[in-house]
């Protein structure tokens, strides 16, 4: 009989990661806080002929994907399947079919090894990646979030707990992204895109900052900028001028982060904290990597980033949070079901 109260906590386990929230298919093997291996395969190839993830064929390369990525992973972190002492996979947030998929594999494995399953929160994930980039990093510090679906700064105070000192009140900032790219005609996925389109281009045209003014909240808007990209490739269409991309592109990406850049680096000093981390796709952001430096630089902060592949979608932060649950003897139970939605503060 499976039961989740059954296993004991052991001080460095071997945790398998398993990501399919979107159109990564990943797998990781960590060992404590030591990444052993991390293995990614994308659909985003295929996604890209439709301008952006279909669920479906998300669902379908999952199920291609995964025995292989699973297999890769643990074959390439030099244990055995026996050696394994938990699996952590992601249960949300994310397209069900897709999350399905890696929650069935997940199941199986645990049952069949008799070893803990830990469901992970995806955008935790995100955040505890920061945690094998830094083998010393622990609470208390300031935390950038900025992914697909979620832009925050957060005052992690715990492990496991922490405080939204800001956030978008309409889009987030990867979805930004991938707006502004859809306007300037670059295909899926539209981040990257931008920022490679922005290299060679001048952030000379006046745009509105991703910041809400004048509110007792810290808060970041996303639409307003979006909108005001819309307009100014439109009205330039009308009167018969040509635009210059690049120099939308960069000007967009000034506009979009460094309000990020600048209030994270204010909260730390107001809270007296001495590190700072990000996390989410939009932390792979060249541009916002070389700021966020900068300024930690300057303010005298340790900025902990994690190498790009570790901030988009990947199986090794997975298994960084499955730790932390771990750790907490936090185990689920094979009915565990996935969530398309899972609000920032629930575990
Ligand atoms: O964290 P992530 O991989 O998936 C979510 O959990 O949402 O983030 C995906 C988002 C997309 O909106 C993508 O356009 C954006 O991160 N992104 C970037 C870059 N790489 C990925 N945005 C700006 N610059 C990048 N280099
Ligand atoms: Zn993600």
């Amino acid at each position: 009989m499976y039961d989740k109260l059954n296993f004991t906590i052991k001080e460095n386990p071997v945790i398998l990661g398993i990501e399919s929230s979107c159109d990564e298919t990943a797998a990781a093997v960590i060992r404590g806080r030591k990444l052993l291996s991390s293995v990614i395969i994308s659909s985003a190839e295929e996604q890209a002929k439709y301008g952006g993830v279909v669920p479906e064929i998300a669902s379908r390369a999952h199920t291609d994907a995964v025995d292989e990525a699973v297999i890769r992973a643990v074959k390439e972190a030099g244990v055995s399947f026996k050696e394994l002492d938990a699996v952590a996979v992601t249960y949300g947030a994310g397209l069900l079919g897709a999350l399905l998929v890696g929650l069935s594999f997940a199941k199986s494995l645990a049952y069949s090894l008799n070893i803990p399953l830990i469901g992970v929160n995806h955008i935790r994930g995100h955040l505890a990646a920061a945690y094998l980039c830094d083998g010393e990093l622990k609470p208390p510090y300031v935390t950038l979030l900025a992914s697909g679906g979620h832009t925050a700064i957060l005052h992690t105070k715990t492990y496991t707990r922490f405080e939204v000192l800001g956030s978008t009140c309409d889009d987030a900032a990867g979805e930004a992204f991938d707006k502004v790219a859809r306007i300037l005609g670059l295909p899926y996925p539209g981040g990257p895109n931008v920022q490679r389109l922005a290299e060679n281009g001048n952030a000379n045209i006046q745009l509105p900052q991703a910041l809400v003014k004048n509110s007792d909240r810290m808060q970041f808007s996303y639409s307003g900028l979006k909108t005001a990209v819309m307009n100014y490739c439109h009205n330039a269409g009308q009167r018969g001028e040509k635009i210059n991309p690049a120099d939308v592109a960069a000007s967009f990406q000034v506009s979009a982060l460094e309000p990020l850049v600048r209030k994270t680096v204010e909260c730390a000093k107001k809270l007296g904290a001495d590190t700072v981390t990000a996390g989410g796709g939009v932390a792979a952001n060249g541009y916002l990597r070389a700021r966020l430096f900068e300024e930690c630089k300057k303010a005298n902060l340790k900025l902990i980033l994690p190498e790009k592949k570790y901030c988009t979608d990947n199986a090794a932060m997975i298994a960084a949070e499955g730790l932390i649950q771990y750790r907490e003897g936090n185990f689920a139970s094979l009915d565990l079901n996935a969530c398309a939605q899972i609000p920032l503060n629930n575990i």
